[in-house]
Order: structure tokens, then sequence, then C-alpha cells
């Protein structure tokens, strides 16, 4: 697997990805990839969290299957759940290309994408002929150009289409590549859209839990406030956080001017910083814990600084299942 990995490294990032994730798929269906999963993951800690059960705490972060396209075989590499999305209502095809810049000295990648997705019908037809058992989460998000009530109303139809075929949804207001989603993480704007995800949930009769993730670039205040909104509404808990757009911990000159969310190393200390924030004015909300995680010293800083569950993109890309092994194996 490592060998494809580090072939799949010469390739443009776009490219590597969809071709990684085509080999996996091809490997599910030949029932081979199985083989390629090197440890036991059966005895695992299992945990009940906002009241799922997980076989482990590690799964995949939004954005690396954003349509649904290979659930079965991610879900065979031993992650304890999947989310997928960010999905729109409408089929959009995001930024022009080159939008993927990946920095593996850094171990970090910066990504301008801005929620290239097939729509929520594809990703809906996905959902219902999945075989993978484990828990999934559904990540949604707004089309770019939806503005005012119609960008609040995308959440909903998501929410409702959804609902019956994913375990989990995340709402999805932090993503720095469609301009002024982030605008969603004002007391105004926030109370707005948590009021209509409120009366969807019983408009609807949704009985699944709700995330909001968020961007590491808030300030504390700004948290404090979304911490008061998110305890008084139908949202069950936090998934902190997004890419930032904050590069001045880079080092390298080229890759510190690219516009677009840094993941990665870049990001683990800002991103645990702003979960241990949560934790320490929120010690009962429930936490999903993401970025920068690239070894099982990472996942378990993120459990200490308060992280329920933990999600990787850029570690899993850049290190490839054996990630996984690393993380969970004994
Ligand atoms: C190429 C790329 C695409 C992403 N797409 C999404 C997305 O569609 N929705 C989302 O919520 N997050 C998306 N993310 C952010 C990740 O889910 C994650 O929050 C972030 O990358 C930090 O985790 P990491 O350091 O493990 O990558 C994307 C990240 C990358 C690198």
């Amino acid at each position: 697997m490592n060998y494809f990995l580090q072939l799949f490294k010469l390739l443009p990032p776009e490219l590597a990805h969809s071709f990684s994730l085509k080999s996996l798929k091809i490997l599910y269906k030949l029932r081979l990839l199985k083989y390629f999963i090197t440890f036991d993951d059966n005895h695992i800690d299992e945990i009940e969290f906002a009241g799922m059960i997980f076989k482990n705490r590690l799964g995949t972060a939004a954005g690396l299957d954003k349509n649904g396209d290979y659930i079965d075989a991610l879900g065979e590499l031993g992650f304890g759940f999947l989310e997928v999305g960010t999905v729109t209502p409408v089929p959009q095809d995001g930024n022009t290309k080159p939008r993927v810049f990946r920095n593996y000295k850094e171990n970090s990648i910066i990504n301008r994408l801005g929620f290239n997705n097939k729509g929520v019908d594809h990703l809906l037809k996905n959902l219902k002929k999945r075989k993978y058992k484990g828990i999934l989460g559904v990540n949604i998000g707004a089309n770019k150009d939806s503005s005012g009530n119609q960008r609040i109303n995308d959440y909903l139809i998501c929410l409702e289409k959804v609902n019956k075929y994913a375990d989990y949804i995340t709402i999805n207001i932090s993503s720095p590549n469609t301009p002024n989603l982030r605008d969603l993480h004002s007391e105004a704007n926030l109370a707005k859209l948590i009021n209509e995800v409120d009366r969807a949930v019983e408009d609807f009769k949704i009985n699944i839990p709700i995330f909001l993730k968020i961007s590491p670039d808030e300030k504390n205040e700004s948290i404090d406030l979304i911490i008061k909104l998110v305890e008084s509404s139908s949202i069950i808990g936090i998934i902190a956080t997004n890419t930032t757009i904050d590069k001045s911990n880079i080092l390298s000159k080229e890759f510190k001017v690219i516009d677009g969310g840094l993941s990665g190393e870049k990001l683990m200390d800002e991103s645990t910083k702003k979960l241990s924030y949560i934790k320490s004015k929120s010690q009962n909300m429930p936490l999903i814990g993401v970025g920068g995680v690239l070894s099982r010293e990472d996942f378990k800083k993120k459990i200490d600084s308060g992280a329920d569950l933990i999600q990787i993109y850029t570690g899993f890309i850049i290190k490839g299942p054996d990630l996984i092994k690393d993380i969970l194996g004994n």
C-alpha cells in the first residue's frame, strides 16, 4: 500500500487523491482490501458518544470523500466512523484548478477547493446503497451562489434530505473557500441559522445528533458566543476545527503565499488550543477534535485536550492507512 502511496505522490494532488481512493475502491471490490489491514480492529476501545456506539475514536474528516463515493472502501480500513461531504443542495464545480497544494516537508496542505461536490441527491444515492455498517456523519454546506435566507435554506434542504440516512449531521460554517461563509460565526447570523435548524429539527422530526464545525481563526470571545448559542439549541456538539487562513508558521516561502485553508502539522497547535478552550468553557459539550493529527501522540494530545472523537484528513493523505494502525494498533 505504501509503495502505491509513494508513486501517487508524484502526481498533482487532486489526481493523486482520486487515484488513491479509486485504488482503494478497486481493492475493496476485489475483496483484497482486508489483506492490507494489518491490525486487529475488533478489540479496540468501543465507546458510546452522543447516543451512538463507535468501535473506536478515530474517523475521517469531511472533504476526504465529499460525495460518499468511497464509503464502503474507507469503512474497511479500521476507522471508527466516517464523515462524508461537504455536500450542498446543487452540484457545483468549486474553484479553478490548481486548488490543492501539498507541502510534504511541512506535512501540510493548502486547499481552496470551494465545496466542489456532486450535490446532495448524488450523496443520498450513495448513502442508501452503502454496505458499511459503522457510524456515518454527513457534513452539509451552502452553495456558493446562495446568500441571505437562501444560504440558510441550503442547510435546511440538506438536513431534510439526509437525516434519515445518516447517524449524525455536521453543519459546516467554517470553510474559508466559500465567500462570506465564515460570517455565519457572528452572533446575529449564527443565531438565525441555529433558530432555523431548531425549527427544522421539529418539523422534520430529526432524531440524530447535529454538530457545528467551526473555524480555528475565531477569537475566544467569538467562541464564547458560539458555545452559548449551541448550548441552548438542538445542536449537541462542536467539531473543532476546519482549516486556518493563518500561514504565519509555515517556513516555505512559496507555500506561505498560497491562498486557501491550511491543514496538517501547522494547524495542530492552533486547532488543539481552540479545542481546549471550548472544553474549559463547556465541560459537557460533546467535542470532535480535528486538525493536524499525524501520529498517536497527536491523537492523544487531542483526547487530553477534551476531544471525545478525533478526525484525520491531511495525516491520512501524507502517511496513508499506516497512520490508522499507528494510532489504533497495539
Ligand atoms: C483538500 C481538503 C478538502 C477539505 N474539504 C472539506 C470539506 O468539504 N468540508 C469540511 O468541513 N472540511 C473540509 N476540509 C477540512 C478537514 O475536514 C479538516 O477539518 C482540516 O483539514 C483539519 O484536519 P487535518 O489537519 O487532519 O487535515 C478539507 C481539508 C482538505 C485538506
